[in-house]
């Protein structure tokens, strides 16, 4: 006798299959739940609840965490200026510990064995699944289906037909999609050859650089290190997030092309687009420019590093972390203020920032009249600084001239 499994489902034909293997040997559970958790991507509700109850599970629930995803995941990457080998603002490794959570939380309400992804054995995704459904589950059984056996995409439809579950007949894309409001992240298919060009089809948020507007301004308003308002009109960061995927994807701003080394020691080719993420952080990072001290900086920016391969390693549930957190969110109480940026193809540009808090102070840095520096100090501390270079220069010259 085998309980019950609860999955972390996403509506498409992968996880369907997997609910209705669950009920099968070698599994053979007797109660398979299914949890749909909404973090920002295109579903068909009605399609996908279907689709579950054919394929044998005895409940579909689906969760709406898509505030909860921009307010904690996504507000505490802006901060961190997340972006993993210098580029990737980690739009799927932060939806992951929501999801998982989520499904980590129903399944030990429903006193359930096992909790199930559908993620295969090549990726970062299954680290990510499992290690935080062991942070909310000490001690639950994880399966991965997808692991255990390997299967093409023409077996699952023929599988799924023959049990009855409805499979959207489309041209198989031959690209693997994941997306959630913070942008999407595109595999496979052609690019899997690093020389071929992205081609334009995969993309949605995004459109060709080349086919873009006349450049506009805006203007993003923070709040301690949190973005809240767009051209002075107040908004949450989720909507806040959606309306710059939009405004910027016309430039085709956040289009990204790169061969990432991945947690399971291989190179890949992934491209993104996450044109909300990518002005955000472009926004967030100036501002933090002209407000914090140089120390509070140079301390900061190896940590956010440390951050974005910590989460991108799936450790979003671990006490480094929040530590790293509890630094920034401390770094972050003066961070407030406008970031003006002009959208242009394929580049969001700072053009001004401002807060009443900047340590920026015109009256220091200026080179017009009426500026306090103090020019007389210069030379002392200049003096001062040179003593060891003058020291040391001195010792070599001595020891070649001997
Ligand atoms: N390589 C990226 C990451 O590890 C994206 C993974 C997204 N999954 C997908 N099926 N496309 O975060």
């Amino acid at each position: 006798m085998n309980g019950t499994a609860v999955v972390a489902y996403s509506g498409g034909l992968d996880t369907s299959c997997i609910l209705a293997w669950l009920k099968e040997d070698p599994y053979a559970f007797d109660k398979v739940v299914a949890v749909l958790v909404d973090v920002g991507q295109e579903f068909d509700l009605d399609e996908s609840i279907v689709r579950a109850g054919a394929a044998g599970a005895e409940d579909v629930l689906v969760l709406d965490r898509k505030d909860a995803f921009a307010e904690e995941q996504c507000a505490l990457a802006i901060a961190t200026n997340a972006l993993y080998e210098g580029k990737y603002p980690l739009v799927s490794a932060l939806s992951r510990p929501v999801i998982a959570q989520a499904v980590a939380e129903i399944a030990l309400e429903l006193g359930a064995e096992a909790v199930v992804h559908g993620c295969t054995g090549k990726g970062n995704d299954q680290l990510r699944f499992e290690l935080a459904f062991k942070a909310n589950y000490p001690g639950v059984r994880v399966i991965a289906p997808l692991r255990d056996r390997i299967s093409t995409r023409d077996e699952e439809i023929e599988y799924a037909l023959a049990r009855g579950i409805p499979v959207v007949q489309t041209a198989a894309s031959p690209y693997s999609i994941d997306e959630n409001l913070f942008g999407r992240a595109i595999e496979a298919g052609v690019l899997e050859d690093p020389w071929n060009a992205p081609p334009e089809e995969p993309y949605a948020l995004t459109s060709d650089p080349a086919s873009a507007p006349a450049p506009v301004e805006i203007v993003v308003g923070f709040e301690c290190g949190l973005p809240v308002s767009l051209d002075g009109e107040g908004l949450q960061l989720a909507a806040l997030v959606a309306a710059l995927n939009h405004l910027a994807g016309v430039y085709g701003i956040g289009r990204i092309d790169m061969i990432e080394n991945r947690s399971v020691g291989i190179k890949s080719r992934e491209v993104y687009e996450a044109p909300g993420a990518i002005a955000l952080i472009t926004a967030h990072s100036a501002l933090e420019d002209v407000v914090l001290t140089r120390d509070e900086s140079r301390l900061k920016r190896p940590l956010e590093q440390r951050w974005t391969e910590l989460v991108y390693e799936g450790r979003w549930f671990s006490p480094a972390r929040e530590a790293i957190d509890a630094f920034v969110a401390s770094t972050q109480e003066l961070v407030t203020g406008d970031v003006r940026l002009e959208l242009r193809p394929n580049a969001a540009v700072v053009t001004g920032a401002r807060s009443p808090h900047m340590l920026y102070a015109a009256e220091l840095a200026s080179y017009g009249t009426g500026e306090t520096f103090p020019h007389d100090a210069a030379e002392g501390f200049i003096r001062i600084s040179s003593l060891e270079t003058e020291l040391h220069a001195a010792r070599k010259r001595a020891k070649i001239t001997v």
